[in-house]
């Protein structure tokens, strides 16, 4: 029986490499494989092996079985393919592939990282917070009080939740790094803020603030206007100026607005970018810093602004309507 096995190995395994065509192969595939081929008729013979050889035979049967399968299924592949290239289904490996356009990173995240790189080398490292604040970093910390117009809920994402919300400015991060961290600090804090304006050219429901926070002792307000110079010239290029303009913010007393000079295709021209101020006493109080020891100043700029004015782009929606033809200019 055993040699009867081997005999059928070997001359199925040769026959089929003599094989060239679909026809010769089913014929092979009868004969061999088929309900009266030969190794369906090999398996009744089992039953004449003593029983000692039997575990041996079945073993060998199954091994032939599967030689004879697995090298059917090869040729046939094989001439399927040969099949398809002589009906012209040839792959045609030097044509070109479909170009899918390699990405790059999204012109906000790119100023957020010059932005970064530009207080690093003033020594300002970089805080992060929440997306979803209490009020507690929101408005009460930050000296705003509870009938301030700023908490109106037409103004705020409030959540469910009492007492939560999408936070309407990274100002919060003052609070929650010096909640943290004791003096002398300088950090500036990146991120989303919110808030439900109706979406045209210049107002977004979700834009970026770079926030600015130095804390030490005998900080003044030039340190403060030199800081934004540094950043306006290093951001901006030659030429770039800084100028503020008294105004009020509850978490800081003096406050300012902060414009900067730029050239916008060609000419130079002012732009409002955010606020600043030095910290106000209130705020070293919610925190537990020493009113009497620190002092210190703080910023906080729109980073869109700064983008949209540095590539001339004149509306915020295209930042965020993510149409690669718009994005990929910068
Ligand atoms: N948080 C203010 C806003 O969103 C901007 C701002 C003003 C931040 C003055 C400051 C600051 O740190 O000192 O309108």
């Amino acid at each position: 029986m055993l040699e009867q096995l081997n005999e059928m190995e070997s001359t199925g395994l040769a026959e089929l490499a003599a094989v060239a065509d679909a026809d010769d192969l089913e014929k092979w595939r009868i004969a061999y494989l088929g309900t009266k081929g030969r190794l369906k008729a090999a398996m009744p013979l089992m039953k004449d092996v003593p029983k000692e050889d039997k575990p041996a035979v079945g073993k060998r049967l199954n091994e032939v079985k599967t030689a004879l399968e697995t090298a059917f299924k090869e040729k046939k592949d094989a001439l399927g393919a040969a099949v398809e290239a002589a009906a012209g289904h040839v792959i045609d490996v030097t044509e070109p592939g479909i170009d899918y356009g390699l990405g790059r990173r999204h012109v906000i995240s790119r100023t957020i990282d010059e932005i970064i790189e530009v207080f690093a080398r003033m020594g300002f490292t970089v805080a992060y917070g929440p997306e979803v604040e209490d009020e507690w970093h929101n408005f009460n910390a930050l000296n705003i009080p509870a009938d301030h117009p700023a908490r109106d809920p037409i103004d705020n994402f409030y959540m469910q939740q009492e007492h939560l919300m999408l936070r309407s400015q990274t100002s919060t991060v003052q609070i929650r790094t010096m909640e943290k961290t004791k003096p002398p600090l300088k950090i500036i804090a990146i991120g989303r803020v919110y808030r439900p304006d109706t979406h045209d050219a210049t107002h977004y429901s979700m834009f970026h603030q770079v926030e600015g926070l130095y804390i030490d002792h005998d900080v003044t307000m030039v340190d403060l206007k030199t800081s934004l110079f540094q950043f306006a010239r290093a951001y901006f290029g030659e030429g770039a100026e800084v100028r503020i303009r008294p105004s009020f913010f509850p978490f800081t007393e003096p406050s300012a607005e902060v414009d900067i000079k730029m050239k916008v295709k060609g000419q130079w021209q002012w732009t409002e970018m955010g606020g600043c101020g030095m910290v106000d006493p209130n705020v070293f109080d919610a925190v537990g810093y020493d009113r009497e020891e620190w002092t210190g100043f703080a910023f906080g700029l729109g980073i869109e602004r700064i983008a949209m004015r540095k590539y001339g782009i004149s509306d915020i929606r295209w930042l965020f309507e993510n149409d690669a033809r718009f994005l990929r200019q910068f």
